[in-house]
């Protein structure tokens, strides 16, 4: 039994998040979706308790997914759910850099793998940062989330249905 754990900061979850874990399900037995803090990154737009909520909506419809949320180190995580392999989306050269980083650091913290996956073309655009900018403004981004982050996002700033 394999098990895989794909990691990201998730403010918000978006479609090209749940493509990356829709597509680790074809290739891992069990997959844990982390919410994770990245100390990188400023104040948050959803706790994470409230980031793991919508996750738990988004993704119902997928079986072999468990998502959780913490305050720790990723190495930490894989550990503790027995994960072998991290999973993370690639959208663009620009992000290799950073991830590389991150996926030599993990293996010489732990041994963990870390496995790539390109997202489609159709989300390649799509980040969290510039979600909560457009949406901040009252911007329609329901093409971009799911139902229940799109809910979150207007009760928080309001907007266009
Ligand atoms: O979606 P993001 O912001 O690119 O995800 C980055 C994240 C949350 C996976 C990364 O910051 C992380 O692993 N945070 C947990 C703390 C940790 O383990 N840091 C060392 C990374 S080498």
């Amino acid at each position: 039994m394999t098990t895989a754990l794909v990691p990201g900061s998730f403010d918000p979850f978006h479609n090209g998040h749940l493509e990356v874990v829709e597509r680790a399900t074809r290739l891992f037995d069990f997959v844990i979706v982390a919410a994770l803090r990245n100390p990188q990154k400023s104040e948050p737009l959803f706790d994470l308790d409230e980031r793991q909520e919508m996750m738990n909506e988004s993704m119902a419809h997928l079986p072999t997914v468990r998502i959780v949320s913490v305050s720790t180190l990723l190495v930490e995580v894989a550990r503790d759910v027995g994960a072998s392999v991290i999973v993370k989306g690639l959208r663009a050269v620009s992000d290799f850099e950073n991830e590389l980083q991150m996926a030599q650091m993990n293996r010489q913290l732990s041994g963990v793998e870390t496995l790539f996956i390109p997202t489609s073309s159709s989300h390649s655009f799509v980040a969290s940062r510039l979600l909560r900018e457009v949406a901040r403004y009252g911007g329609d981004v329901s093409a971009f989330v799911p139902a229940a982050v799109n809910e979150r996002l207007r009760a928080k700033f309001g907007g266009v249905s």
